[in-house]
């Protein structure tokens, strides 16, 4: 759990045989059509996107790390799944101390990953299948190896030292202390002394990742022209990274602490107190910089590249100021409210949901259950406590199809992490000497880091799992339960997890309700199982339930409150062993039983 802390709060904030025999419904659709490829403004509109860890998708050339051929080999995989745009974590040249969030050059691509060639390759192929691609673009902070932080630290007179946030130390009772008590999301203080020119830099993240001082116009064009640079490359979109982060309050003062319930500061994962990011994030100077992003990227572009926001937020009131006032900063920044609530609790998804639909002005919702930062949905799993049982527990499968059908049949854009479609499960070290994350070497073992989440991805069940030629020592370890769940395995069996992905994505781009219906929260008082509708204009009306609770639970929808004058339903997808229901007066739902059904 300490990572939904480190990402959300800090920011702002086995049985698997013995489980329910997975029985999908075929859909009563066609086979998914991708085809929303960056063609107009909107192509990202309920699109699913795909979220690629290059290092653990595919390796190509036996050393272990995946790779941008590997990720092309596989692109076929990605089309029949139906996904519209894969968003690539960092693939520039990196000291890969944070695997690649480190960048050296901004403008190519790291050896170890490939060439531009290959990334070229990537994107023609990719755009045959009308799969669009997104790159992570990293504004807050460079890698200290890069040459603009190599001139900016070699003197205080340099014309590059502005680039970056340089402040004189302290002095207390004598001794030469950081400027203030701001910490690193990585742990410990957020300023590094630098011998050599006598001051401190900032770093949000780890020492080797030091910030850009984002009021200098020069960094601004010159990451402009990053942008520029990939959109002449063929990308779409960008995923801007901690973009909450850019500036920090000038005063320069001290946070306060976050205190815990007994009033005393909370000590946090690397032994600190733990203080505030008032004067760290989410300062307002950020939208300007949203909107002349905007400005470049769209006149870049012909507005056809779309910008998602990393935006770990406090409140939809923080995240509607994302999509600017105009509607001219982030077209998707993405709603980490809803799929890290991390437990299931139906009124509180219910009230995040309602804000999605009611408090943003009516723009696109960004969901999102997963990514490379944060335990995988095997999270949801829990005891009575609360806390996460990591693996293929009893309903993993049965979870897996609420969270699948929450993100993939809601009014939104979906965002999805490689892995969840097979159903893996978080695989976090089991000692300190294999971690490879630093984070998880300084926060051992209250923090083991992200390696749990970063595994290889299980294409089949032979040697390293399809992930790398038999004889490579892959980067990570394949994780033990690679044999039973794998993209080979499961396309041969029909209830698979994966069939359920590519049913739902099916479903989403071309039932006309779940693909452009409105949405509506229905049965609003039940503490089980939570409902909703989508309809459109002309009558096309899909009911969801997904029930929170591992016990049978039967729901009725009245949907002559909706203005629907019929009750017949006809079944899209549902959980194995739940009989079809003949209208919306009696929906049977198993365990965490989930139904999909047209109305007619
Ligand atoms: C957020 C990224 O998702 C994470 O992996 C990275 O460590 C930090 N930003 C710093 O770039």
């Amino acid at each position: 759990m300490k990572r939904f802390g480190l990402f959300l709060l800090l920011s702002s904030a086995l049985l698997w045989a013995a489980s329910t025999p997975v029985e999908a419904q075929p859909a009563a659709t066609a086979a998914p059509q991708t085809g929303q490829i960056a063609t107009s403004p909107h192509w990202w509109k309920d699109a699913v996107i795909y979220e690629i860890y290059p290092r653990s998708f595919q390796d190509s050339n036996g050393d272990g790390i995946g790779d941008l051929n590997g990720i092309t080999s596989r692109l076929d995989y990605l089309q029949k799944l139906g996904v519209d745009a894969i968003w690539l974590t960092p693939i520039y040249p990196s000291p890969q101390v944070d695997f690649g969030y480190d960048i050296s050059d901004y403008e190519n691509v790291d050896p170890q990953y490939g060439t531009l060639a290959d990334f070229d390759r990537l994107v023609a192929e990719a755009r045959k299948r009308n799969i669009s691609v997104i790159m992570d673009l990293v504004l807050n902070h460079t890698s200290d190896q890069h040459p603009w932080f190599l001139e900016s630290r070699s003197s205080r007179t340099n014309p590059k030292r502005d680039w970056y946030m340089w402040h004189d130390g302290k002095m207390v009772n004598g001794e030469l202390e950081p400027p203030n008590n701001w910490e690193s999301v990585f742990g410990h203080s957020a300023w590094q002394w630098d011998a050599k020119t006598g001051q401190y830099y900032y770093h949000r993240f780890y020492i080797q990742q030091p910030d850009l001082n984002w009021n200098n116009p020069q960094v601004r064009k010159a990451m402009y022209d990053v942008a520029r640079f990939w959109i002449r490359h063929g990308v779409t979109g960008f995923r801007l990274d901690a973009i909450t982060s850019l500036f920090e309050d000038p005063s320069d003062t001290d946070e306060a602490y976050v205190l815990g319930p007994d009033g005393k500061p909370v000590i946090n994962a690397f032994g600190d107190k733990e203080v505030k990011t008032d004067k760290t994030d989410n300062l307002p100077e950020v939208h300007d910089v949203l909107r002349e992003l905007r400005q470049a990227t769209d006149a870049a572009s012909g507005r056809k590249v779309v910008l998602i926001g990393e935006t770990y937020l406090r409140s939809i009131d923080d995240l509607r100021k994302m999509y600017g006032a105009h509607n001219d900063e982030l077209q998707l920044p993405m709603d980490m409210q809803v799929g890290f609530i991390n437990k299931f609790d139906v009124a509180l998804f219910r009230q995040r949901i309602r804000d999605a639909e009611t408090e943003i002005n009516g723009d696109e919702p960004l969901f999102v259950f997963d990514n490379h930062d944060n335990p995988r949905w095997d999270r949801y799993q829990t005891d009575a406590a609360g806390t996460p049982i990591f693996g293929y527990g009893l309903h993993h499968d049965d979870i897996g199809r609420v969270i699948a059908t929450i993100l993939l049949a809601s009014r939104d854009t979906a965002l999805m992490y490689y892995g969840d479609e097979i159903g893996m499960v978080t695989t976090p070290p089991a000692r300190k000497q294999d971690v490879r994350d630093p984070i998880g070497i300084t926060g051992w073992p209250k923090e083991k880091g992200r390696d749990g989440e970063r595994t290889p991805m299980q294409w089949d069940a032979g040697p390293n799992a399809g992930f790398a030629l038999p004889d490579a020592k892959t980067w990570l370890p394949i994780p033990p339960g690679y044999k039973t769940f794998n993209v080979a395995a499961e396309e041969g069996e029909p209830d698979s997890m994966l069939h359920w992905y590519e049913q739902l994505i099916a479903l989403k781009k071309n039932d006309p309700a779940l693909h452009e219906g409105e949405e509506i929260l229905l049965n609003t008082s039940d503490d089980h199982v939570l409902s909703w509708l989508r309809k459109t204009a002309d009558g096309e009306a899909v009911v969801v339930a997904c029930n929170f609770t591992p016990q049978p639970q039967t729901v009725s929808f009245n949907l002559s409150a909706q203005g629907i004058s019929r009750s017949g339903l006809t079944t899209l997808l549902k959980t194995p062993g739940a009989p079809d229901p003949q209208s919306a007066d009696s929906v049977q739902l198993g365990p965490y039983g989930v139904y999909v059904g047209q109305v007619r």
